[in-house]
């Protein structure tokens, strides 16, 4: 400090008595009297009283919620113009507002950033108001501080967590994006070698392969936030019908019993392949004249079942894939904790380990 600021503060400090007089007078007549002052030093609000009529406004009455909100002694803070609260990382134009309102004798309230005296921040909830006498001249600013730091703790918190939200669904976004493009260039390359191979057993055990990959797809056809939220009911019907018109049987008809299941990302992919295996089973038999297919929630159970046919029949499991197909749905019904019927037609998995 300047050394005419330190003698600008002396001189307020020794004039302290004089000047806390003048304000308990003001406040005796307006008839409230001692009880009143009283209240305001001892109130865990912080509070001070400022005195215009002085060079910059100083600080003339601060009670003791002030002093231990800021860290600062009594001596150290009368005197001063109260922006020594301020610093680095204060909002300027907040403090614009606050000095446009006390040139204008106004009221105001603002919350800005202050710092101790060891340095340490908080968030101040300001209201200043002016008092003025009787006949409309200003005599004091008084004001009130609460430090209101928890709040914007927590606006922090939920700030950041909604940040790791939102990169995390862009991500999400980007990755099924990705998977998208990679299941399509998978199919496109099984197409190609299979329309090179005229072998029909390895035409076949390609197509199987390509249904795989299609149901895989199925997870990422959803523009947004296909990678995040999942339902076992929109799966089952996306795979079902992409079977159903896949094998050109027009006399088939889709019978879906489906209640909405949401299923977590990791079980999603391997839920999809056990669809589709499923449903490849139950469409084989060729006298079969509709198709049943049933999601449910069933106490901790989640069941999916699938009518007509096993899984993969081991009889003509032959070059096609499907004995493949039966280890395949094992392995991964197994993986998600879950059994099946011999027949493949029903399938249960503990709720706890596929649903969010
Ligand atoms: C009664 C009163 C109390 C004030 N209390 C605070 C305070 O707690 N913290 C703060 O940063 N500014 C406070 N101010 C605002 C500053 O004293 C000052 O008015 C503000 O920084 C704008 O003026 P400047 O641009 O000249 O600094 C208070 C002002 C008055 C009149």
């Amino acid at each position: 400090m300047s050394h005419a600021g330190r003698e600008h503060q002396d001189r307020m400090a020794s004039d302290d008595w004089q000047l806390t007089e003048r304000v308990r007078a003001s406040v005796r007549s307006g008839g409230k009297g001692d009880p009143f002052a009283a209240a305001v030093r001892a109130t865990r609000m912080a509070m001070i009283i400022t005195d215009p009529r002085h060079p910059d406004n100083p600080i003339v009455f601060a009670n003791d919620a002030f002093l231990s909100l800021t860290g600062y002694g009594r001596m150290e803070v009368m005197g001063r113009n109260c922006r020594f609260l301020q610093g680095p990382e204060t909002d300027l134009d907040t403090v614009a507002r606050i000095r446009a309102a006390i040139a204008a004798e106004r009221d105001v309230h603002a919350e800005l950033l202050n710092y101790r005296k060891d340095g340490s921040t908080f968030h101040n909830a300001l209201f200043v108001s002016p008092v003025h006498d009787e006949d409309g001249t200003l005599l004091f600013f008084f004001a009130s501080q609460l430090d209101v730091s928890d709040r914007y703790a927590l606006k922090d918190e939920r700030d950041r967590a909604q940040a790791t939200l939102d990169a995390n669904a862009l991500l999400l976004r980007e990755i099924g994006h990705r998977a998208r493009n990679d299941l399509q260039t998978i199919t496109a390359m099984l197409t190609l070698q299979s329309s090179g191979s005229a072998d029909p057993a390895v035409r076949a055990a390609l197509a199987v392969a390509i249904g795989r990959v299609d149901a895989l797809g199925t997870l990422y056809r959803a523009p947004v936030d296909a990678a995040m939220a999942h339902d076992l009911a929109d799966l089952a019907r996306e795979v079902a019908g992409t079977l159903v018109q896949a094998s050109g049987r027009r006399d088939l008809a889709l019978d879906l019993d489906l209640a909405p299941v949401p299923v977590r990302a990791e079980a999603a992919g391997p839920l999809a392949i056990i669809l589709n295996e499923a449903v490849m089973g139950a469409l084989r038999p060729s006298g079969a004249g509709r198709l049943a297919l049933q999601v449910a929630r069933e106490g901790a159970e989640v069941v999916l079942r699938v009518g007509h046919g096993p899984v993969a029949d081991q009889a003509d499991a032959s070059a096609t894939g499907e004995a493949f197909g039966t280890d395949l749905v094992d392995a991964l019904t197994r993986q998600l904790g879950g059994v099946r019927t011999p027949d493949g037609t029903t399938f249960r998995f503990p709720a706890e380990r596929v649903t969010l």
